[in-house]
């Protein structure tokens, strides 16, 4: 057999810096359960700087101390995220908001209106907010979640909390206490167990630090909801996704199964498909979308039940991109690796 040395040594040293992270949680700690009567003693664990997973009404977040910088790097550490890829800062009320940014009027109206909320909104940061928090944007993203727990907890620990989704990068984002007990038990000192997340993927991210807002991206509040408070609000376009906001440049909710999303000029292929695939011997799960809250609710859930059954394909239809729809689509087509047109 012939051995290329440098190569092996090269993948080697990747692994080495890939697996770094991973080698600090083989000493697993123990992570505390606690429900919805607990919450104290869950929000003494941010007072410590320690991580605690909450619910909240789009999905469960991994929850940190905002104002604290060693809190925040566990949190890049527990779920392996890339480093340039800033946090939201979750509050209970508007004077906290004003506590970590500078709000303008525009951003004021958007908080009347849909908060709290699947609306997080990108302002210019005060000093309060270290830049670990924002992978050294001058800006922080800044959301009231609509979930009594969320809201009880972040009031209870008595600082904002910088939270990205509960899952390890590149998983989908877990919306129940199954998900984020599978991803992050033994990564995280405590996770607060509650109901299934309603809305089922992550806020609608809006960018107010630039002349017209940009939605950067799509989730519970529709862009046409937006729009009805600031008309001259727009989707964002490709080149923006990379500058404006660094973190949505990564395969986001991949789940391990292929996924195959037909446009809808395609939708009469995937039966097709299916039989084609299943003739080959793989395991083919055909996912029926709608523009749907439901639907939405249950996307990630799916994704990570196929897995649990180890399909190989998954063979999704798109859905009109309005309302709840544009979100949907989005999370679909970060997750496909394949659009057949
Ligand atoms: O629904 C949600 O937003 C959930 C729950 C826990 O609140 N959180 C969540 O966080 O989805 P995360 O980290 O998975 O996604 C935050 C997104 C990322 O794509 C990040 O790049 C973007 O928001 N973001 C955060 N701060 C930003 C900033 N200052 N400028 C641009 N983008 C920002
Ligand atoms: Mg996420």
């Amino acid at each position: 057999m012939f051995f290329d040395i440098k190569r092996i040594i090269t993948i080697k040293r990747k692994d080495l810096y890939s697996s770094m992270s991973f080698i600090y949680f083989l000493h697993k700690m123990n992570t505390k359960i606690f429900n919805k009567n607990q919450l104290e003693a869950a929000a003494k664990l941010i007072q410590r700087g320690e991580l605690v997973v909450f619910p909240t009404e789009t999905v469960y977040g991994l929850g940190a101390d905002a104002l604290n910088k060693k809190a925040i790097l566990k949190v890049y550490q527990a779920k392996n995220r890339p480093q340039d890829n800033p946090l939201i800062v979750h509050v209970n009320s508007f004077e906290q908001a004003e506590s970590v940014c500078f709000i303008t009027d525009d951003a004021k109206k958007l908080m009347d209106k849909f908060w709290p909320g699947p609306l997080a909104i990108i302002l210019f940061k005060k000093d309060i907010i270290p830049h670990e928090a924002t992978a050294g944007l001058d800006t922080v993203a800044v959301r009231m979640p609509n979930n009594d727990v969320a809201l009880e907890f972040i009031k209870l620990a008595n600082t904002p909390i910088a939270a990205p989704s509960a899952n390890i990068s590149g998983r989908p984002s877990p919306t129940n206490f199954k998900h984020v007990f599978a991803d992050l038990n033994g990564r995280v000192a405590g996770i607060i167990e509650f109901d299934e997340s309603e809305i089922g993927i992550e806020s609608s991210v809006v960018d107010l630090t630039v002349e017209d807002p940009i939605l950067l991206r799509p989730g519970g509040i529709s862009l046409e909801d937006i729009q009805i408070i600031l008309p001259n609000a727009r989707l964002f376009n490709h080149s923006e996704i990379t500058t404006k906001s660094p973190g949505m440049k990564y395969t986001h909710y991949s789940p391990n199964a292929r996924i195959i999303l037909f446009e809808d000029s395609a939708k009469d292929k995937i039966g097709e498909f299916e039989k084609n695939l299943k003739s080959k011997g793989h395991k083919v799960k055909i996912l029926l979308l709608e523009n749907s809250l439901e639907c939405s609710r249950n996307l990630f859930k799916s994704f990570r039940d196929i897995d649990d059954e180890k399909y190989d394909y998954i063979l999704l239809n798109s859905v009109p991109e309005s309302g709840i729809g544009l979100g949907i689509m989005n999370r679909v087509r970060k997750a496909a690796s394949e659009i057949i047109k």
